[in-house]
């Protein structure tokens, strides 16, 4: 939307008769979209970028989209692997690469950066006192209910703390649990759909089922979370996520409730995304019948591009030899078909064919690499179009 804005000033000069009138006319253009409040902070756009594992998302990535406005977040799955010449020991190398990680973010924006980190992950507890350790701005906790996240704050803590959930239900226990156990409430919600990329907090009869969609479970959520906002006076915005691609998309979940989105895939193909080419060609070539549903050795169903190393798991031709790493609680190496970490890692470093990229379901609608930049303007003004056409309407 353009808003011409005309500011006066007038001015009488001796000579009373003439009225020098100066007019400056300023070209506003204004993006329609609110801005985001995360606690104490306000981030000038509502997007916030989805952590994504391993290396897909961090420091290239985040401090790009946090440049833009946006809240950029650095995934902390497999950073040990990233980082394993760093130290003696996996879990080492990875608190030296998350430390690592967060300043050359910090290097790059002086914008809202964020850490991702999984519940699943052995090391979830190091990693959350890691990233409180370093001020990082917000802590995004998914794959699993975070039920004790408050429990690692300090009293010089200004690290926000976010959930990540699948439906009103978690939403709900989450606040009551924070609130009862620790006098705290989430900073945000973050809430994922069916139709997102990476491993997901659904039954596989739940993914296709139209009561699990996003537009269903954002007003679920808010409901849940303005009974807690209303009892306590404080605000907890709800953030959708899942296969949200273009602004018209954030437009309409936003409609339903949501006060932004988290948004992966669609960065992805991005100048700035951290993982190898051969990663993001993976994306720009798949079609749309090559995004599936997968299920992990986390134990949980994934959304994934296809490709020949799912092929040979398909086929029974993988096995994990050892667990080098110990990363996951609920991975044992002898029942599962491949290590998830070094696969995933594998794909980062663009050997595709002994790795998979995970991606959510329209992540087959990319067609070019461009700069996140390019992409967050792109999301404003089909966000702008949508937005102009419903208000002309009503
Ligand atoms: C390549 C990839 C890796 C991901 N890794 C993680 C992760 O490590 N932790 C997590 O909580 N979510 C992960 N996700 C989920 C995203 O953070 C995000 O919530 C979701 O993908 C949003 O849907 P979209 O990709 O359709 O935008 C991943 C998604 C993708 C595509």
């Amino acid at each position: 939307m353009i808003i011409v804005k005309y500011n006066f000033i007038s001015k009488f000069s001796i000579n009373s008769s003439i009225i020098n009138l100066y007019l400056c006319t300023q070209i506003v253009l204004m993006c329609n979209m609110n801005k985001l409040k995360i606690g104490n902070l306000t981030a000038k756009l509502p997007i916030i970028q989805g952590g994504m594992g391993v290396g897909i998302s961090l420091s290239g990535l985040a401090s790009a989209v946090a440049n833009e406005g946006g809240v950029g977040v650095i995934s902390c799955a497999g950073l040990g692997l990233i980082y394993r010449n760093t130290a003696k020991d996996y879990m080492e190398a990875c608190i030296i690469g998350l430390k690592e990680e967060i300043k050359k973010t910090r290097e790059k924006t002086s914008g809202i950066i964020g850490v991702n980190i999984m519940m699943a992950l052995t090391n979830f507890g190091e990693m959350v006192k890691t990233s409180i350790a370093e001020k990082v701005d917000v802590i995004f906790a998914g794959a699993g209910l975070p039920l004790d996240l408050p429990k690692y704050r300090t009293p010089e803590c200004v690290t926000k703390l976010v959930p990540i959930v699948s439906s009103g239900r978690a939403a709900k226990i989450i606040c009551e649990k924070w609130k009862t156990l620790y006098n705290y409430l989430p900073d945000l919600i973050v809430v994922e759909g069916p139709k997102a990329g990476g491993h997901l907090g659904f039954k596989a009869n739940q993914i296709e089922d139209p009561n699990y969609s996003i537009e269903k479970l954002i007003p679920e959520v808010v409901a849940e979370v303005s009974v807690f906002e209303q009892k306590y006076n404080q605000e907890i915005p709800v953030v959708a996520a899942g296969g949200i691609y273009t602004g018209e998309d954030m437009y309409r979940i936003m409609e339903l409730g949501a006060k932004g989105v988290q948004i992966a895939s669609r960065f992805v193909t991005s100048d700035e995304c951290d993982a190898d080419i051969k990663f993001k060609e993976a994306y720009i070539n798949a079609s749309e019948n090559e995004v599936e549903i997968i299920q992990s050795p986390v134990g949980m169903p994934g959304r994934a591009l296809k490709g020949q190393f799912l092929e040979r798991v398909k086929q029974g031709l993988t096995a994990p030899k050892s667990c080098p790493y110990n990363c996951l609680h609920t991975c044992d190496y002898k029942k599962v078909p491949y290590c998830i970490i070094v696969t995933l890692y594998n794909a980062y470093k663009g050997k595709m064919d002994k790795g998979y990229a995970f991606a959510g379901n329209n992540a087959y609608k990319a067609t070019k690499i461009s700069s996140v930049k390019e992409i967050i303007e792109d999301i404003k003004n089909g966000f702008d179009t949508v937005k102009a056409k419903f208000e002309k309407r009503s």
